[in-house]
């Protein structure tokens, strides 16, 4: 592998401790698991460097292994990065650019919103709406975990976290409750500030 450079954590907004519905010792501990994903990201790539190709078959058994992992890390990153950005806001109804493309792509708004909760409960990890370049259109994306299941050439605008870590110190089992407090809180200004500056077509 070629050589890499570090990345280090965007920084926690103070917005996020003072979320509706969403404590701050959840935030507090949901940041550090972020920061384990970067410091995970990079000691992988570092390992990587160091693989010696040149040697016998049983490298490609630790390259599959480190480049598994890879995913994982790198997923964590992005998707907590998605989620961190566009919380903090007052939630409601989409507004701005992401507005007509839901209602254009959906239906209703209603109708998004129950396909995302939808989803997000019967996710084990993620549930994401994404704009699709290809199909030119958004959808309402699964994952199991940080590495499954994002398709080529989509753009995630929406990521709903529903692993456990997000949300069992303030809801316990209660995963609907929670998903409706994400609601709550997203900013829909970061999210038409997305669909903005990767000129998705409204
Ligand atoms: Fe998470």
């Amino acid at each position: 592998m070629p050589p890499f450079e570090e990345i280090s954590a965007r920084p926690l907004d103070p917005r996020l401790l003072q979320l509706s519905g969403i404590s701050r010792a959840t935030i507090e501990a949901h940041y550090r698991l972020y920061q384990g994903y970067v410091a995970k990201r990079n000691e992988i790539l570092a390992k990587l460097a160091e693989v010696d190709l040149s040697t016998a078959n049983q490298v490609y058994s630790d390259v599959r292994a480190l480049k598994i992992d890879l995913t994982f890390a790198i997923g964590g990153v992005k998707n907590h990065e998605i989620y961190f950005e566009h919380l903090g806001g007052g939630g409601g109804d989409p507004t701005g650019a992401i507005a007509s493309l839901i209602e254009r792509d959906f239906g209703s708004v209603e109708a998004w919103r129950a396909d995302l909760k939808a989803t997000g409960m019967g996710g084990r990890g993620w549930a994401w709406t994404a704009y699709d370049w290809d199909e030119q259109r958004l959808f309402n994306y699964i994952g199991d975990a940080q590495n499954t299941f994002p398709v080529w050439n989509a753009t995630p605008l929406v990521a709903l976290d529903v692993y456990e870590h997000a949300y069992f110190l303030d809801y316990q089992t209660d995963r609907a409750s929670y998903i409706d407090a994400f609601f709550g809180n997203l900013d829909w200004d970061v999210i038409s500030s997305w669909v903005s500056k990767y000129q998705i077509q409204t």
